[in-house]
């Protein structure tokens, strides 16, 4: 079954597609003809890969799917969430966010403050005959005082999952891939596909 996946983020179609298996091949954006900057205007995880994933069946009428993804941290009300990759201001183009930046900007507004729980955030929208799907991961832990670790990307180096004592910037992908929000919900997602 071929997928388009709603990114040119090479990253993220390799990582889901090593998770996805030969079963299911991934289309890029680019492959499908659309060069176009898809927009992200929502203030949800799921509004936004709802929008994405929306986007292309609108346009090419193929089966898709768009993921969105952030931080979510208990004392600051659930920030920086859908504004995780551009917390710390607008990236310049062809970048992600500015990872260090968004890092400092958090460890600021955590000085002081006791409570360092937090998590990781996915919601995957799939779109199969017109018909949209959601599937949420969440990955608990806590934002430590300083880096740890060069793995990874985003908040990574400062991030421990619950019952682990090692940043997800200090785990291999393989480490990572089985307990991150977006492998948990690839996981329901493939489980998903496997029953239609
Ligand atoms: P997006 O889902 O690609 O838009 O990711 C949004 C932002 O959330 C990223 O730029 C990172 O700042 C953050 N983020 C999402 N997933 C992860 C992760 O697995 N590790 C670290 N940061 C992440």
């Amino acid at each position: 079954m071929k997928l388009c996946l709603a990114t040119n983020n090479t990253h993220k179609i390799e990582e889901l597609q090593s998770l996805l298996g030969e079963k299911f091949q991934l289309q890029t954006l680019n492959e499908i003809g659309c060069f176009d900057d898809i927009p992200e205007t929502s203030d949800t995880f799921d509004g936004n890969s709802l929008q994405k994933a929306m986007y292309i069946w609108e346009r090419f009428q193929l089966n898709c799917l768009a993921d969105d993804s952030g931080l979510e941290v208990d004392a600051l009300d659930g920030e920086p969430g859908v504004f995780s990759a551009r917390y710390a201001g607008t990236p310049v183009a062809g970048e992600h966010g500015n990872h260090e930046n968004n890092m400092q900007k958090l460890l600021k507004n955590l000085e002081g403050i006791e409570n360092r729980s937090a998590q990781f955030r996915c919601v995957i929208t799939l779109i199969t005959n017109g018909i949209a799907h959601h599937f949420e991961g969440i990955i608990r832990g806590k934002i430590i005082h300083q880096k740890q670790g060069s793995k990874g990307f985003g908040y990574d180096p400062l991030f421990i999952p619950d019952g682990y004592d090692r940043t997800f910037a200090e785990m291999n992908i393989e480490e990572k891939n089985p307990i991150s929000h977006r492998g948990l919900a690839v996981a329901k997602m493939i489980e998903f596909l496997k029953q239609a």
